[in-house]
């Protein structure tokens, strides 16, 4: 039984002051909601205050990527060693680390492995652009993707991650995939691209989450899916409102 979890990637949104009056107000209102791992991912700038705030509490804290070395002469970066003792997950691959960043599969299997070896939980993001989708080639492209981020992770250190699978397309632009469409990635092409490398035992208790225009409206189309096991959320994901109406309508269609 796979829990379902619903990450909040904050993104270049709310200042430390912003980010730790915004979980102070979350606490209460989502407590009864516990059968869902509730996850946010503030700017770094934040993390020490939200996580403080948090201490105590079921809402867990995310960084929203990482460095692979341990330090170095990297102007502007922050290594997992920094995060120690802040965050229990760090998003590796997403599309806009992989745009803006120069992420590629090689650094986003490098990511992944160092927020292993340092006692982190990834949150690999794959996806497709427009162009790969509208040329048939999603299939493949993500599949590719997921065999690369798992490059030299073993069986056991993969039941610690967790996938999200974020078509480009959908990112912010209010164009969400159907549950349909994502289910048929996420089974038909993450789960089974783990199940080839992990076999299908570990490849089952692996969380996948979709992400990608996720709204508390459109949470429940996609945790009915069988394979769909929570969200990556940007925007819906910035105010309390809507924050606590992604996380009660998984908690309502998983029935916990
Ligand atoms: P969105 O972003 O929910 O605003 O589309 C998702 C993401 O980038 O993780």
């Amino acid at each position: 039984m796979r829990v379902p979890i619903i990450a909040g990637n904050w993104k270049m949104y709310k200042t430390p002051q912003e980010a730790e009056a915004f979980v102070r107000e979350l606490v209460p209102l989502l407590q009864p909601f516990s059968g869902v791992e509730q996850v946010v991912c503030p700017p770094f700038l934040a993390i020490p205050a939200v996580s403080a705030a948090l201490a105590g509490t079921p809402i867990k804290v995310g960084a929203q990527d990482v460095h692979f070395e341990k330090e170095g002469a990297y102007t502007g970066r922050i290594s997992p060693a920094m995060l120690k003792g802040y965050v229990e997950y760090i998003i590796v691959g997403h599309s806009e680390c992989r745009r803006d960043l120069n992420d590629t599969d090689e650094t986003v299997n490098r990511k992944a492995k160092a927020a292993l070896a340092f006692g982190f939980k990834p949150i690999i993001a794959v996806g497709e652009s427009l162009a790969q989708n509208e040329a048939g080639e999603t299939e493949a492209f993500v599949g590719q993707q997921v065999r690369a981020a798992y490059a030299g992770i073993s069986a056991e250190q993969a039941l610690l991650t967790v996938v999200a699978y974020e078509p480009i397309w959908a990112i912010g632009t209010g164009r969400n995939a159907s549950g349909e469409v994502a289910q048929r990635i996420i089974g038909g092409v993450v789960r089974s691209t783990l199940a080839d490398l992990y076999g299908d035992q570990v490849a089952g208790q692996i969380r996948i989450q979709y992400g990608g225009s996720v709204k508390p409206e459109n949470m429940t189309e996609y945790m009915s899916q069988p394979d769909i096991d929570g969200a990556l959320v940007g925007g819906a994901s910035l105010k309390v409102d809507s924050f606590v109406g992604l996380i009660r309508a998984a908690s309502e269609a998983k029935g916990c």
